[in-house]
């Protein structure tokens, strides 16, 4: 939320917002007319998702990667497809956590993880639309998210506390 004491945040957050539309709007030319992409999670997607009428090709359909999403999908009238029927995906985008200058990312703060992976994975090229403040020397600052099955809560909890871990759960 902004405070309105604090000027310089409500410009931060601003500018911030149109660097997710610059990066948003720069992944349309990933896409080639026809193309059944992978779409993943978060407030940056939400704007490519936005931002898909834009495009110059266009898709056939998309697999999502979160109910959140889909959603999104659906309200723009885009066919969402299951990627057990479309198998490999030529693109896939997303965005991210934290981000290294190699290129290592951080990933799955929209609650999305595994399905992102899974997408992620069945995709020929992963396109990440992130803006510079996700740029970290050393990723970690953001919590790391780990995606458990309900009955491993517990277990999987006292493992990550072994290795020196502080565990929280997130429903
Ligand atoms: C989703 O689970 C994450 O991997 C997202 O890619 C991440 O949270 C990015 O979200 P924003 O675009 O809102 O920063």
């Amino acid at each position: 939320m902004l405070s309105q004491r604090d000027p310089e945040e409500g410009i931060k957050t601003v500018n911030q917002e149109r660097k997710k539309h610059t990066v948003a709007r720069a992944a349309l030319d990933f896409i080639e007319e026809g193309m059944v992409i992978g779409v993943g999670t978060g407030t940056t997607v939400d704007i490519f998702i936005e931002e898909l009428k834009n495009s110059k090709s266009r898709i056939e359909g998309a697999v999502a990667s979160s109910i959140n999403t889909h959603e999104k999908l659906k309200e723009r009238g885009i066919p969402i497809l299951e990627l057990n029927a479309t198998g490999e995906l030529e693109l896939y985008v997303d965005g991210a956590d934290e981000a290294t200058k190699h290129l290592h990312l951080l990933k799955g703060g929209g609650g999305a993880l595994t399905r992102e992976k899974i997408i992620a994975q069945a995709s020929k090229k992963f396109v990440c639309v992130i803006d510079d403040s996700k740029l970290v020397d050393r990723l970690g600052k953001f919590p790391l998210p780990i995606e458990v099955i309900p009955m491993a809560r517990s277990a999987v909890a006292g493992e990550i506390v072994k290795i020196g871990g502080t565990p929280e759960w997130r429903s």
